[in-house]
Formats: C-alpha cells, sequence, structure tokens
C-alpha cells in the first residue's frame, strides 16, 4: 500500500473539499492499489534508476533538470486541454484542480516550474526562465497524440490518472537524478519544490482516483477510462527510457 495512507488524517491536505472519497475510502485505498499495480512500475524505472546510480555528476544532474524542466512547463497546458476536451463542468471542475495547483493555487510564488528553478539553483545549477530545450519534446507530442486521437470523455479521466499514478516514484527518481553529492541531498530536501511534492502528491493521486470513482461507475465506462490508463502509462515509460539517453549521451 501506498506508504502516504498511513499519515494522521488530520495532517491530511485536500485539493478540494471532499465529502465521499477520502484518504480512508474501502474503494480510494483498493482502486489506488489496483492501478499501482497495474502500472508496473517497477519495470518503469528499473533502467533509469541504473543508469544515474552509476553516472552520478553535475553534469548528469544539469541534463536531468534541463530535461525535467520542459516537462514541468508542459504539465498545465496538458492538465488545461484534457479539460477543454471535456463537456461536463462538474467534472471540467474536478479535472482543473491539479493544474491550478500546479500553478501555485492562490499564490504565484508556489507556480511549481518556477519552484523547480528555484531548487536546482540552489545546488549550482541554473536555467534560465525561458529556456527552451527539446529533449522531451517527442515523447510529450506523443502523449498528446494520445489525448487528440479521438479520446473518449473516460478516457481522459483515465489519461489523467496514469499521469498521477506513479508521482512519488517520479518525484523521487527526479530527486535521485539531481542528487550528484551528499550536499544536494540536504539542500534540495529544504528545498519547497520538493518539500511540497513529497506532501502533496499522494493528494494528487487520491484526487484522480476519487474522479474514477465519481465519474467513471459503468463497466463501458470503466474499460475507456483503462484503455487510456494503459496509454498514459506507455508514455512514462518512454519519458524515462528517453531521460536515460538524455543522461548518457555527449551533449
Ligand atoms: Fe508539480
Amino acid at each position: 500500500m501506498n506508504a502516504n495512507f498511513s499519515i494522521d488524517s488530520s495532517t491530511r491536505k485536500y485539493l478540494i473539499p471532499e465529502e465521499v472519497y477520502d484518504f480512508d475510502h474501502p474503494d480510494v485505498v483498493y482502486w489506488t492499489q489496483y492501478y499501482l499495480e497495474r502500472s508496473n512500475r517497477k519495470s518503469i524505472f528499473d533502467e533509469i534508476d541504473f543508469t544515474l546510480n552509476n553516472l552520478r555528476s553535475i553534469e548528469t544532474a544539469k541534463k536531468v533538470s534541463i530535461a525535467w524542466y520542459e516537462f514541468t512547463r508542459y504539465v498545465p497546458g496538458f492538465i488545461s486541454k484534457a479539460v477543454v476536451l471535456t463537456t461536463d463542468p462538474e467534472r471540467q471542475h474536478h479535472l482543473i484542480q491539479i493544474a491550478y495547483d500546479e500553478l501555485g493555487g492562490r499564490d504565484k510564488d508556489y507556480i511549481h516550474s518556477k519552484l523547480f528553478l528555484d531548487a536546482v539553483s540552489e545546488i549550482g545549477i541554473d536555467i534560465p526562465e525561458n529556456h527552451i530545450s527539446s529533449s522531451m519534446t517527442r515523447v510529450l507530442s506523443e502523449l498528446d497524440s494520445v489525448m487528440d486521437n479521438n479520446i473518449s470523455q473516460y478516457g481522459i479521466v483515465g489519461l489523467l490518472l496514469s499521469f498521477e499514478i506513479i508521482a512519488e516514484e517520479n518525484v523521487e527518481m527526479l530527486f535521485n537524478g539531481l542528487c550528484y553529492n551528499d550536499k544536494c541531498n540536504d539542500i534540495l530536501s529544504k528545498s519547497k519544490f520538493f518539500q511540497i511534492h513529497r506532501e502533496d502528491e499522494s493528494e494528487h493521486i487520491r484526487h484522480s482516483i476519487a474522479n474514477f470513482l465519481r465519474f467513471c461507475g459503468s463497466d463501458e465506462q470503466k474499460f475507456l477510462f483503462e484503455k487510456s490508463f494503459d496509454e498514459g502509462i506507455l508514455f512514462w515509460n518512454d519519458f524515462w527510457s528517453r531521460m536515460k539517453s538524455v543522461v548518457i549521451s555527449d551533449i
């Protein structure tokens, strides 16, 4: 089970008030575990973990930073596009919440892409805010094409769950790639970027599971949801495989 489900319920934060599908709801616990297992996440991370552990250096950390910055700048637009394609206002309301959170919620000082630049700057990696890299462009455009290719209303919900389901592992793999010495470990652990991601990803996952439970009740809806969920998991395989190519390249 996801470790964060053992957190004291009084300290848990919710994106929006939740009256039904809280962290302890048995269906939330069950389906979170089900979709984590369906993601087969160990196979996604094995190779990149090995590569990062063997090529630990500031050069590797710079490559990972630039690639992740392209990704973090992409995220709010991707979720917003999913909302644009969603026809029902109540589903739109639920699906937009994570994009709003990525863009700082009610505080522009918490825009995640900016917090990321602040975090890596503290370990000596400076990326200009307007830096445009293309290392991840191909895999991101393939993810866009999953959404552009006649995705169903329930597929949209499934694709967005696949985007979140391994978020905690993604954050830890990013941390692994950035930590080129012991000092980085302390500095990054204290950064706002890693603090909020380590605290909040479990809520992004719970929220996305709640969207599944709320909006995908019939067998047909669940089938369409899972078809897109599986396509989203293929994206993560491509993403980390591409990251490995970036890390081992000479550029
Ligand atoms: Fe984020």
